[in-house]
């Protein structure tokens, strides 16, 4: 297969990730591999590989001429422009329409779970950005990322320290995969030459509560960790106290909601299907990041 594979946001945690499986994992030769980001001068080491770099800001259309010129597989990864409600499916639908008329074969996007039927606050951005995909006419595969184990090191050492767990999740599931293996399981699609249009959702092998979680964590820390369920007002209040922004405290309210719901409670063999393999266990993940648990 000689396709030329595109990456958007290349420059972020999954987007670098996602190059170094085409490149370590699936071998794909760095000349097919184009990374697109809002700053190229980030990108020299990929460049040194041979890696080509381009620019490409979903909000400066302009850009998007370029960059996509030339390419047969385009990954859109999702950005983080949540806090202006509209921004971001505004930035997904240049891209999609940027692909179109650059003539791209076929379009990757990295959507939620189940973002039809969500409670999560900012659902609407990807399940709009998916129907746009699907109305372009081009062919498509739909990655729909369950939340990161990664997510839970945010607060962790914070709870932790305090022995405390706040959560509105109730006894819901969440089926929680680590982002490297997303990362893994999208390289593999892009470097696929399929041309057939599929949805996956990205899962890890179990859905754990909150309180499954703490157990392991107190397993693998030593610490002990009490699950304290916290009505949504009160955990809004409690994030606000911490200094975050008002939409992060909905955004996070709301997932707890989706969750409490039973609306994360989906478990797929997708990850295996695209990558032939079993995803990293929710233990093995905090095995390997115990120094960050511990602060
Ligand atoms: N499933 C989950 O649990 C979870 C958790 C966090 C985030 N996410 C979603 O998954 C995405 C990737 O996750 P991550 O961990 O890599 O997050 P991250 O490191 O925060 O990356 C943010 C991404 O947004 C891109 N971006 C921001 N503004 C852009 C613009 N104007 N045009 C084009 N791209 C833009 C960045 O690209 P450049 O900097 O290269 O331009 C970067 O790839 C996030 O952006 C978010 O949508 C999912």
């Amino acid at each position: 297969m000689s396709s030329t594979l595109l990456v958007t946001g290349a420059a972020g945690q999954l987007g670098q990730r996602v190059i170094h499986h085409l490149l370590e994992t699936y071998k794909v030769a760095p000349g097919r591999i184009i990374a697109a980001t809002r700053n190229p001068e980030k990108l020299a080491d990929l460049a040194a590989k041979g890696v080509v770099t381009r620019k490409a800001d979903f909000d400066d259309a302009s850009t998007l001429p370029a960059a996509f010129a030339g390419v047969d597989r385009l990954l859109i990864i999702s950005t983080d422009a949540l806090a202006v409600p509209g921004q971001r499916l505004k930035q997904h639908t240049a891209a999609v329409e940027a692909a179109k008329k650059a003539g791209v074969k076929h379009l990757l996007y990295t959507s939620m779970p189940a973002p039809e039927n969500s409670l999560v606050s900012f659902a609407p951005d990807h399940l709009g950005t998916e129907n746009a995909i699907k109305a372009s006419g081009i062919g498509y595969t739909i990655l729909r990322d369950a939340w990161y184990f990664d997510n839970f090191l945010w607060a962790l050492p914070h709870n932790l320290e305090t022995g405390k767990w706040y959560t509105a999740t109730g006894n819901g599931r969440v089926s929680n995969i680590s982002r490297d293996d997303c990362a893994l399981a999208i390289a593999a699609a892009l470097a696929s030459d399929t041309a057939e249009s599929a949805t996956y959702t990205l899962t890890g092998s179990t859905a754990l509560t909150t309180q499954d979680v703490a157990t392991v964590v107190t397993a693998v820390t030593g610490r002990p960790l009490e699950v304290v369920q916290v009505s949504d007002e009160q955990l809004a209040a409690g994030i606000i106290a911490a200094g975050m922004p008002k939409f992060v405290a909905d955004m996070l309210v709301s997932a707890d909601d989706n969750t409490r719901a039973g609306k994360f409670d989906i478990l797929t063999n997708d990850f295996n299907k695209l990558t032939g393999k079993e995803p990293q266990t929710v233990r093995a993940f905090f095995e390997a990041h115990k120094a960050a648990l511990l602060g």
